[in-house]
């Protein structure tokens, strides 16, 4: 990480953002000016169409099927000719198809326009690959290529859910994009018709809901997307390294410099870097085009699709730290809790790509919270030409300020590389923000940071947000983390896989416990690892562990979740070789996984710290046999509810905001928290999950889009369960009542009023009358049965916390309020947002709980709508809108700098009602001094 210096003309500024410019390191995000085209081109080289195809009807379901799956031609029983028609005519279940393929001795993938509904399909009985959805066509890496005698066999279980299914339209044999490129990858490629736009981007949040398209995934068509930008490079390049980091694309994303393939990238949520010093050319504008290929998925949840995180162009002297090239860890005694001193140990890579060998001196500075200089070291390496060395060097500081959930304290460290010793010339500086402070678990007391016992007090999270889909400006992952920490939440689940670097610095800065988490349990892109995968490279857990190892957030390494070989000794085996280049490239963290079965054997028996999803009712038994092995709620709760509702319509999609539902595999909130707050040795709990995220609409289906999991909605909009942690995870005084009390036609109904409190007490009144008092067990609810009369219900809180809430019935909606979460002012530089809450108020400046009013956005200056939401699980409106209904009352509008200062003007009106206007100002300057690597 580096300083951001802002000594640039704002013309430069207006195209991108200069994070680094110091000593022959300069750091530049390039997120603005691309032009991006949806839809994918194919190469010169046609396609070789793949027919002959057989099918049979399964009897059976999945496991009957995966029996017998068809590896030759030999056999003929049951077996008919296929063409492009409905097998099914309305039977669930399954179908197998095969077909010859040649033998071909290349890579190739195969080719699908439609599969109805799923497909799992094996090369020669090898499974290859899967798909989910109808109506999209899809590839499978045949990898490895076709070789030997042939012919080979394919072989394509189909899944039929609903109506017709089958094989249902072509397929053909198409060589990977980066061998068959189309004219789109050209530098002289005309690309006027396709859309500008600045990036983050998430293409699939831009499409339009669909029954047809992966319900899991949110019911969003996937598809290919492309994008273009050229770039100059000033003749004073000439001899650096230039390097492109891409933090994230989702997903199997292909990389051309100039018209030269230059890479290639899989994984949808590791961060990667490209060396385009071969590529590029010093003096002259460059193109760079990327391709997106979001078709298939690597989880279950809403993905995206895009250059969804930052790009960065980095160029450094021949001569320098190499890509996430510095890890610092400290030991800090004798007190962990108030250590005299620290020693600080640090490991810097220095990579030489010069022709000679250089003599350099690595110069080490710690800069303390308050940013003084407080230990210095230098050492000095001679590295040869094309070859990288690492420093050794520890260094002692006094008094150090420890980081913790309530004082998150980063320090830096400093790294200068001089080239010819200590009187040479400076050719790198490379900034890394860390955290002094100590981790422990405990098989009977649970969590210690810094010595002190901390209840880990945690949600899981996906990725997404309401009107960005996966493509968050950073100011939004503070958002979600701040939220959070309102709540009284100290801890995070990157669930289920790797972050964006900006989630990870606002956790260390603000305070957050992290379980960062690997994509998948050994060498696989399929949604779960099937027996037999590969886990020899586990380059995607390096680079997550390269990349991360420095945040001091970060408490344990999760190396998967819930996967099917979790119990078994394949999977311990996967796990093991997993958790030994863990060890190797961080051995301060334990390494664990999240389970929901198989605890106590396979994975159990290799891992340090035991993660269970769910299943409170196993813990004991779990701790009697295991006294040894800490554990944790990696998953817990999964209540379903959906905020401002207070019954179930399943017509709808709405789940009751009351704490009553929970599918099969989940519990409650009061059943899921108390089982880990009541037991010192469990280490805490991550609830699943913080926020609603798109996909996985449970226990509904379409035309829900969203999962109900969230504590809060998409928008960060809490539900009332909200209040039920708030009221066990802070000492501030809570009272919380539900439901909203506008029910009109319902007089004289009864109504369970709940009150969710941390005080002593509780007495609730009803238009002034006490209903009585109720001793409070911050665990449970109080609740009181109450016919409804309109009026006011008020709940007051006694004892050593003292509160009181009231709910009011309300007038109509007469007016809009905007209250933008940032404060007032922005970062100029085009990429700084503001998450602004609009709740629809009645003349009295009371919060309307049902109103549905259709709010209008518009904006003056230099600002821009990037996105609307209102947490309606099943709202099929668009995200990319500058209109959106309230929903229960609220609504959201994401506004972003344009890169000029001056004031924003967010104005907000619907019809019949008071408008809202909001001024933001955008200003020069930084949002962080800390950017991450
Ligand atoms: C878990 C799983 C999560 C999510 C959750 C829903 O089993 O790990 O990814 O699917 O269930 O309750």
């Amino acid at each position: 990480m580096r300083l951001r210096l802002f000594s640039v003309s704002a013309a430069f500024l207006s195209l991108c953002c200069v994070v680094a410019q110091a000593d022959g390191r300069e750091r530049v995000r390039i997120d603005a000016g691309w032009r991006f085209h949806l839809g994918d081109f194919e190469g010169p080289e046609p396609g070789l169409a793949i027919g002959g195809w057989q099918w049979k009807a399964v009897e059976g379901g999945r496991r009957q099927a995966l029996a017998a799956i068809p590896k030759s031609l030999d056999d003929t029983k049951g077996w008919q000719a296929a063409g492009t028609e409905d097998v099914f005519h309305g039977r669930r279940g399954f179908a197998w198809y095969r077909a010859a393929l040649p033998a071909a001795g290349r890579r190739y993938l195969l080719h699908f326009e439609n599969v109805d509904d799923n497909a799992t399909v094996f090369l020669d009985g090898r499974r290859v690959g899967s798909h989910n959805g109808w109506g999209t066509p899809f590839d499978i890496d045949l990898k490895p290529a076709l070789t030997g005698g042939g012919p080979h066999v394919v072989a394509v279980l189909v899944e039929n859910t609903n109506a017709q299914g089958g094989i249902n339209g072509p397929v053909s044999l198409r060589l990977p994009m980066a061998e068959n490129p189309p004219a789109a990858i050209r530098p002289d490629y005309n690309d006027k018709s396709w859309r500008a736009l600045d990036l983050p981007h998430d293409f699939v949040v831009e499409g339009t809901f669909d029954q047809k398209a992966d319900g899991s995934h949110g019911f969003l068509p996937a598809g290919v997307g492309w994008y273009r930008k050229s770039f100059t490079l000033p003749v004073a390049d000439r001899g650096k390294r230039i390097f492109l980091d891409f933090d994230g694309i989702y997903r199997d994303s292909d990389i051309w410099i100039n018209g030269k393939h230059a890479a290639s990238h899989p994984s949808g949520y590791t961060s990667f870097r490209v060396d385009a010093t071969p590529f590029v050319r010093p003096g002259a504008k460059n193109s760079l085009v990327v391709r997106a290929d979001a078709r298939h998925f690597e989880g279950w949840w809403y993905e995206g699709g895009g250059i969804y995180r930052h790009v960065w162009l980095v160029k450094t002297d021949p001569v320098h730290v190499a890509h996430w090239g510095t890890y610092v860890t400290s030991t800090a005694g004798p007190d962990p809790a108030n250590p005299a001193t620290a020693d600080i140990n640090i490991q810097t890579d220095v990579s030489n790509d010069s022709g000679s060998a250089a003599e350099c001196e690595i110069r080490s500075q710690i800069v303390d919270p308050r940013g003084r200089k407080v230990a210095e070291i230098a050492s000095g390496e001679k590295i040869g030409p094309g070859m990288r060395a690492a420093a050794h060097q520890r260094v002692r500081i006094a008094s150090p300020l420890l980081w913790s959930v309530e004082t998150p304290r980063l320090y830096r460290l400093v790294t200068t590389v001089m080239r010819g010793g200590r009187s040479g010339q400076v050719v790198d500086r490379y900034v890394t923000p860390f955290g002094i402070r100590t981790v422990r678990f405990d098989a009977a007391k649970g969590f210690f940071l810094n010595g002190r016992p901390v209840k880990l007090k945690g949600t899981c999270n996906h990725q997404d947000f309401a009107g960005v889909g996966v493509a968050l400006p950073d100011r939004l992952q503070e958002y979600k983390v701040q939220r959070l920490r309102e709540m009284g939440s100290n801890a995070f689940r990157m669930s289920h896989n790797p972050p964006a670097p900006e989630l990870l610095e606002a956790c260390d800065r603000l305070g957050m416990l992290v379980m960062d988490e690997n994509r998948h349990l050994g060498d696989t892109y399929t949604d779960h690892t099937p027996s037999g995968t590969p886990y020899s490279d586990l380059g995607d857990l390096k680079d997550l562990l390269l990349r991360d190892r420095n945040h001091p957030s970060i408490v344990m390494w999760s190396m998967c979740n819930e996967e099917g070989l979790q119990g078994t000794a394949e999977g311990a085996r996967i796990f093991q070789a997993m958790k030994d280049v863990t060890r190797r490239l961080d051995p301060t963290r334990p390494v664990t996984c999240a389970m929901n079965g198989g605890w106590g054997q396979g994975i159990s028996l290799v891992e340090d710290l035991q993660g269970c999803n769910y299943n409170p009712g196993g813990y004991d038994a779990f701790h009697q046999r295991f006294p040894t092995l800490p554990a944790y709620g990696s998953e817990t709760a999964s209540t379903v509810s959906t905020r401002g509702v207070y019954a179930n319509d399943k017509e709808k999609g709405y789940v009751s905001a009351y704490d009553v539902n929970a599918p099969p595999w989940a519990q409650i909130a009061e059943v899921a928290w108390p089982a880990i707050a009541d037991r010192e040795w469990m280490a805490g709990s991550y609830a699943w999950t913080g926020f609603d995220y798109r996909g996985e609409p449970t226990p509904y289906y379409w035309p829900c889009v969203n999962s109900h999991f969230g504590i809060m909605d998409t928008c960060g909009f809490a539900k009332d369960n909200y209040y039920y942690y708030q009221a066990n995870w802070t000492d501030r005084p809570v009272v919380h009542l539900l439901p909203h009390w506008n029910w009109p036609g319902r007089e004289g109904q009864p109504f369970a009023v709940w009150c969710y409190s941390n005080c002593d007490s509780v007495e609730l009144f009803l238009n002034g009358r006490s209903l009585g008092r109720k001793t409070v067990d911050r665990e449970k609810h109080v609740e009181w049965d109450v016919p409804y009369t309109p009026g006011k219900i008020e709940a007051r809180g006694y004892g050593k916390r003292e509160a009181v809430t009231a709910v009011e019935t309300t007038g109509a909606p007469a007016a809009i309020v905007a209250a933008p979460w940032i404060g007032r002012s922005l970062v100029a530089d085009g990429e700084d947002s503001a998450a602004i809450a609009v709740s629809v108020q009645d003349d009295r400046l009371r919060d309307v709980p049902t109103a549905d009013n259709l709010i209008r956005f518009r904006v003056e200056g230099p600002g821009r709508i990037i996105g609307v939401g209102n947490g309606d699980p099943s709202s099929h409106e668009r995200d990319k809108a500058s209109q959106r209904h309230a929903f229960n009352g609220k609504c959201m509008v994401i506004v972003q700098s344009t890169g000029q200062p001056g004031t924003i003007r967010l104005i907000a009106e619907s019809a019949g009602l008071k408008p809202a206007i909001v001024s933001i100002a955008a200003v020069r300057g930084s949002k962080s001094i800390l950017a991450d690597q």
